[in-house]
């Protein structure tokens, strides 16, 4: 059987890629599988380059293939912060609420309220030069918090299309129309067309 690594140790992403890929005929272990914790510094200046060194990092160490992505939000007033920092923006372990209260705050008197969602998955595989996909959400940074599904930075980030927060998407809604998605989308494309 194939077998490949996810590059995370959050739960709810293995899920999802463990969904995508075990109908495809892949075996899938995480991060969480291995007996050592993996150091793996991320110090790219781009989500494509850390979702690359970390996906490289496990090819290269357990030869095998591996899967990893890397993700954030992009705010235009903001230089595009968060952006590759937006886990520890305010600290890794701050609430979001907190996190969001802010953004509005620095926003309050900002007309320019355009951002984007950015997902960058990397796909490592031996003996091959590692491709990496992106997906885009655009959206803008919404003037009140709103919306219970989703995580993060969702109950701040409106779709003028649908009139809402990714917040107040379903999660079916979110996953067909995500930067995630769309992401994944291109690598179960690429899975299946080059025959893996
Ligand atoms: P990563 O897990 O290192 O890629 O960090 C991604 C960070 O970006 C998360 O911790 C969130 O703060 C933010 N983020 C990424 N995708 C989303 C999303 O779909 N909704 C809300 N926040 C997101």
């Amino acid at each position: 059987m194939k077998k490949i690594m996810i590059v995370s140790t959050n739960a709810h992403k293995i899920v999802e890629f463990k969904q995508m890929l075990e109908p495809l005929g892949f075996e899938v272990s995480s991060l969480k599988d291995l007996d050592e914790t993996a150091d793996i510094e991320e110090n790219g200046t781009t989500f494509q380059e850390n979702a690359r060194i970390k996906a490289d990092y496990i090819r290269d160490h357990c030869q095998m293939m591996a899967i990893a992505d890397d993700s954030g939000l992009e705010i235009d007033a903001l230089n595009k912060e968060p952006g590759i920092h937006s886990a520890r923006y305010l600290g890794h372990d701050t609430d979001y609420t907190y996190k969001n209260t802010v953004i509005l705050k620095r926003l309050e008197n900002e007309t320019n309220r355009t951002a984007r969602f950015v997902s960058a998955i990397a796909l490592a595989i031996p003996n091959q030069e590692t491709k990496v996909f992106t997906g885009i959400m655009e959206g803008e940074i919404a003037y009140h918090i709103a919306g219970e599904n989703g995580f993060g930075y969702d109950p701040i980030f409106y779709l003028t299309e649908y009139g809402c927060t990714s917040a107040e998407l379903t999660p079916e809604k979110k996953n067909e129309i995500s930067h995630r998605g769309k992401a994944l989308q291109q690598v179960l494309a690429y899975l299946k067309e080059s025959g893996l």
